[in-house]
């Protein structure tokens, strides 16, 4: 499958999004397991853009999110709600860029090089069901372009995926 997707990396970042939600929208399968679905997603945005230096899912369980899926480095395991970006995405239910992570009160350093970060909500109704979480080494690595590309690949997630038994 892999040998199949195509990103030419030359474009801007707006144009890499339109080429890959196609190929993401074909590449996941409501038929197969989650945690494969989620580990493609970020095998794909990890390869398409040089920018990320780690990406990955955190999931929402009793009260707390679980590192999912992701690719880069060793990530802490377990985040509480509010804590952090990704909590603080979570409990807002709302997409949070970061230029600066040093300067977030509460940010959570799993690799002390990342400087940026964008983490998306993924919501159905009215139901948090996780985040997806993207750093970079850069500073305001992220804007409105990742913003609304990411909402969207989350929105088509949460419409294809209960969430509910990855998490044993
Ligand atoms: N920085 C995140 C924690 C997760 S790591 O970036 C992978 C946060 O502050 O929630």
């Amino acid at each position: 499958m892999t040998e199949n997707l195509k990103i030419d990396k030359s474009l801007s970042d707006e144009e890499i999004y339109k080429q890959i939600l196609p190929q993401i929208e074909s590449l996941i399968n409501p038929d197969e397991p989650l945690v494969s679905n989620l580990s493609n997603v970020t095998a794909l945005l990890k390869d398409a853009f040089g920018k990320i230096s780690w990406v990955g899912f955190y999931l929402f369980n009793r009260d707390k999110l679980f590192l999912g899926p992701f690719q880069g480095k060793v990530a802490c395991s377990v985040i509480d709600l509010c804590r952090g970006v990704c909590g603080t995405s979570a409990s807002k239910k709302e997409t949070i860029i970061v230029d600066d992570v040093h300067k977030f009160q509460g940010h959570i350093a799993c690799d002390s090089g990342s400087n940026s970060e964008i983490v998306i909500p993924i919501i159905k109704g009215n139901d948090i069901l996780g985040v997806l979480d993207l750093d970079s080494y850069n500073y305001s690595a992220f804007n409105e372009v990742d913003k609304f590309y990411l909402e969207r690949i989350c929105k088509l997630l949460a419409n294809k995926f209960s969430f509910k038994s990855i998490l044993l």
